[in-house]
């Protein structure tokens, strides 16, 4: 019977893709599911790839089936199921066989699994897996974490599998054990930003502008093209022109205000803060889907706390673009920043160019804008920070203006800019050489003796206050 070179174990819609396109790649590709009922209809409907899918419904047969040294490519959720299913197959494997879990993981979760499994003598892989389901089965970028050796074992399957930039596949080993996961992590609190400036915009235009759902599919079409073009603005786009095929309304009209969020999101602003870097966009991104959630208190308080007697007015559409611009920029450049810190912290040696390169195609935050980040990135960058990387420097000249702008009227209004508000915050704390950071100095004195330091001269010092 032939052996496969590689097993996935979980056929939900992304496991179902990843196992195509290894299968269509060449690669017999063993499945797996915990449902077994699921996984003869997925063989049966795939069978143009004959052996290339060779179907398992217990777990020992699917061990049984693939070609050591194994891999084994785990693609259920990365929480309490996953320790599960590792506490069930590691008996099953020997010193040498490899487990990757191409799942969304917390990146301490990684970090653990990866001491255990290691342990065994086996290897672990945490590996970020983006573009959801069309890109599983059509090109993902992938962001690997693991040893060199196991590295040297996967590129050739993964570099077949992923999307491609200009012939460049998108896909690389960017470090040890939680690497992977926490670089998509992060990519998924950029998306979480990506979006929310997205409907912040299209909330002034419905909100502010009384504009209906098709004019601003319009507007995101045309965007589409230009400065902000990205997988996302297309989605936009789409999601916009899209009616209802019940009410004949359009579509995202008639969807409840509530957004959902598995995680991803709030664990790279818990990051960020242990890190001590900002994440403001992608908080304001978090909070703001929590908040959506909280629909009966909103409604309360939509006819029972006051709103602005200030007129704002809609800012123009070009405007709108480039005030979307800068916030992207500078979400980004957060999303970098934390990375940075994280590679310093646990002594990854990301290579951060090589972050923004696997990521221009195949993941869901891909855009031209990451094209730029990642010429930028390869350049000297003042204080090594993205934000400051002349090219950074000359987009934001051109559109922090209208950020500015975007906002003030925003909040004229009392219209809710979470993310694009906690942009600007950021830009302009960071462009502040003297910050009022010296009263809290004083205060932490004046309660707590905490100590401070004088701009005049070196060593530690406490006020005699009053
Ligand atoms: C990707 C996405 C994906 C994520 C979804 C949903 O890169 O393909 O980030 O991994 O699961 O976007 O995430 P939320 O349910 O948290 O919005």
């Amino acid at each position: 019977m032939k052996q496969a070179d590689i097993g996935v174990y979980g056929l939900g819609t992304m496991g179902r893709a990843l196992a195509l396109n290894l299968a269509e790649h060449g690669f017999a590709t063993a499945v797996a599911n915990r449902e077994h009922d699921w996984i003869a209809p997925f063989v049966e409907g795939a069978s143009h790839l004959g052996e290339n899918l060779l179907p398992a419904y217990d777990l020992e047969t699917f061990v049984t089936r693939l070609a050591k040294p194994r891999v084994v490519l785990f693609m259920i959720p990365s929480g309490a199921p996953l320790d599960a299913m590792l506490a069930q197959v590691l008996p099953l494997l020997e010193p040498g066989d490899m487990v990757v879990d191409a799942g969304n993981a917390d990146f301490n979760d990684t970090m653990r699994r990866t001491r255990e499994v290691e342990a065994r003598g086996l290897s672990y892989v945490g590996m970020g897996v983006s573009g959801g389901a069309r890109g599983a089965r059509h090109g993902p970028s992938m962001m690997v974490g693991g040893t060199p050796d196991s590295w040297v074992r996967l590129q050739p399957i993964l570099t077949a599998i992923a999307a491609r930039f200009e012939g460049d596949p998108c896909v690389d080993h960017l470090g040890p054990d939680g690497a992977g996961h926490f670089v998509k992590t992060v990519h998924n609190g950029i998306e979480y930003a990506d979006m929310q400036m997205i409907a912040e915009i299209y909330g002034l235009l419905r909100d502010g502008g009384g504009w209906s759902a098709g004019d601003i599919a319009a507007l995101f079409r045309d965007w589409s093209s230009g400065a902000l073009a990205s997988f996302l603005v297309d989605v936009t786009a789409i999601a916009l022109e899209e009616p209802d095929p019940e009410t004949g309304q359009p579509m995202v009209d008639m969807i409840q205000d509530k957004a959902g969020q598995k995680g991803t999101g709030r664990w790279t602003v818990i990051e960020a803060l242990k890190l001590g870097q900002s994440a403001s966009t992608i908080e304001g991104a978090v909070a703001a889907r929590a908040w959506s959630a909280n629909k009966s208190l909103r409604e309360t308080a939509a006819t029972t706390l006051p709103g602005s007697d200030l007129v704002g007015g809609l800012p123009g559409s070009q405007m709108l673009e480039q005030a979307l611009l800068a916030g992207r920029i500078l979400s980004h450049a957060q999303g970098f920043g934390i990375l940075q810190a994280a590679s310093d912290q646990h002594g990854w040696s990301l290579n951060l160019a090589r972050v923004a390169e696997i990521w221009r195609a195949g993941c869901i935050i891909r855009s031209t804008l990451l094209n730029e980040i990642g010429a930028a990135l390869n350049e000297d960058m003042p204080q090594g920070h993205l934000l400051l990387a002349p090219r950074m420097v000359e987009a934001l000249e051109g559109s922090v203006p209208a950020l500015r702008h975007v906002v003030a009227s925003a909040v004229q209004t009392g219209l809710p800019v979470p993310s694009l508000a906690g942009a600007l915050a950021w830009y302009d704390s960071v462009r502040q050489a003297r910050s009022s950071a010296n009263l809290i100095q004083a205060q932490r004195d004046v309660f707590g003796a905490h100590g401070f330091e004088r701009i005049d001269r070196t060593g530690r010092f406490n006020g005699e206050w009053g």
